[in-house]
């Protein structure tokens, strides 16, 4: 009994100690992978589709790697779109994040591309956005179902951002601060959440009512 109790501990240390194995992309389009061993601070294997837009110039980039927990914002073993569009800058993930050997070995799809019928105020270019002369509108696209604005720094320097984003960054400290820096005070435009937080009064008023 005793060596059947050491053995099973024995095997649960093991199994601990061992490091999750993710898939690494060879290239940025991912036609070829590995697998490798995480190093121990990646708990997380992610497979991200990104697109991003400078100027209408488009990259489209496939990357699988093994990631910390915090790195991989999006919940867990849910396929996720997020986008952050400033309109003249834009990017655009499809994101899964997964806790098993291997788990992110699928290539998922392109963010969706089409205009969503939202429009937010934005800069036309980086020049706009740093003297803070910002007078564009911008359509949105995908999973942007909210408006930002803010600032943040750049050489000490306040800079001007606004534009389209997806509601699930908008409580994210740090998808924030991996987005727009560590200075950034981005605030998300509340014409959905009024229509949400009324409906979640109504609930609790109900829920309130069937309690009393
Ligand atoms: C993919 O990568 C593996 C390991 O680096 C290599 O052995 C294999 O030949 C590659 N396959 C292709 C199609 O490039
Ligand atoms: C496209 O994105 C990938 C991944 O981020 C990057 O390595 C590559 O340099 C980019 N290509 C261009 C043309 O910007
Ligand atoms: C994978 O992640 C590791 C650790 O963050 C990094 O050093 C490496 O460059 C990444 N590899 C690719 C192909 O992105
Ligand atoms: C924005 O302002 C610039 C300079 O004042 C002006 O030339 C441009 O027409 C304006 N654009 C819009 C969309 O109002
Ligand atoms: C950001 O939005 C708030 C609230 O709608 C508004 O009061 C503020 O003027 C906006 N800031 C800019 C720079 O557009
Ligand atoms: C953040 O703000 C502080 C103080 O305003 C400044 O010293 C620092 O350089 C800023 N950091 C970045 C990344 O811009």
């Amino acid at each position: 009994m005793k060596l059947l109790l050491t053995v099973c501990l024995t095997c649960t240390l093991l199994y601990t100690a061992e490091s999750l194995r993710c898939h690494v992309c060879d290239n940025d389009l991912c036609t070829n992978s590995t697998s490798v061993e995480c190093p121990a601070t990646s708990i997380v294997c992610k497979t991200v589709t990104s697109v991003t837009v400078t100027n209408t110039i488009v990259n489209l980039s496939v990357n699988k790697n093994c990631s910390s927990l915090v790195s991989c914002f999006t919940p867990l073993l849910i396929e996720t779109e997020w986008s952050v569009n400033r309109g003249f800058k834009k990017e655009a993930h499809t994101q899964f994040c997964c806790v098993t050997d291997n788990c992110n070995f699928q290539t998922l799809a392109i963010p969706n591309p089409s205009e969503n019928g939202k429009q937010c105020p934005s800069c036309a270019s980086s020049a706009d956005s740093l003297a803070g002369t910002c007078n564009a509108t911008l359509s949105c696209a995908g999973v942007e179902d909210s408006c930002f604005n803010g600032t943040t720094t750049s050489n000490s320097k306040e800079v001007l951002e606004l534009g389209c984003v997806s509601r699930n960054l908008c409580t994210l400290q740090v998808a924030h601060e991996a987005l727009f820096g560590s200075n950034a005070t981005i605030v998300c435009g509340a014409p959905w959440s009024v229509r949400i937080s009324a409906a979640l009064l109504t609930l609790a008023l109900t829920a309130h009512k069937v309690l009393v």
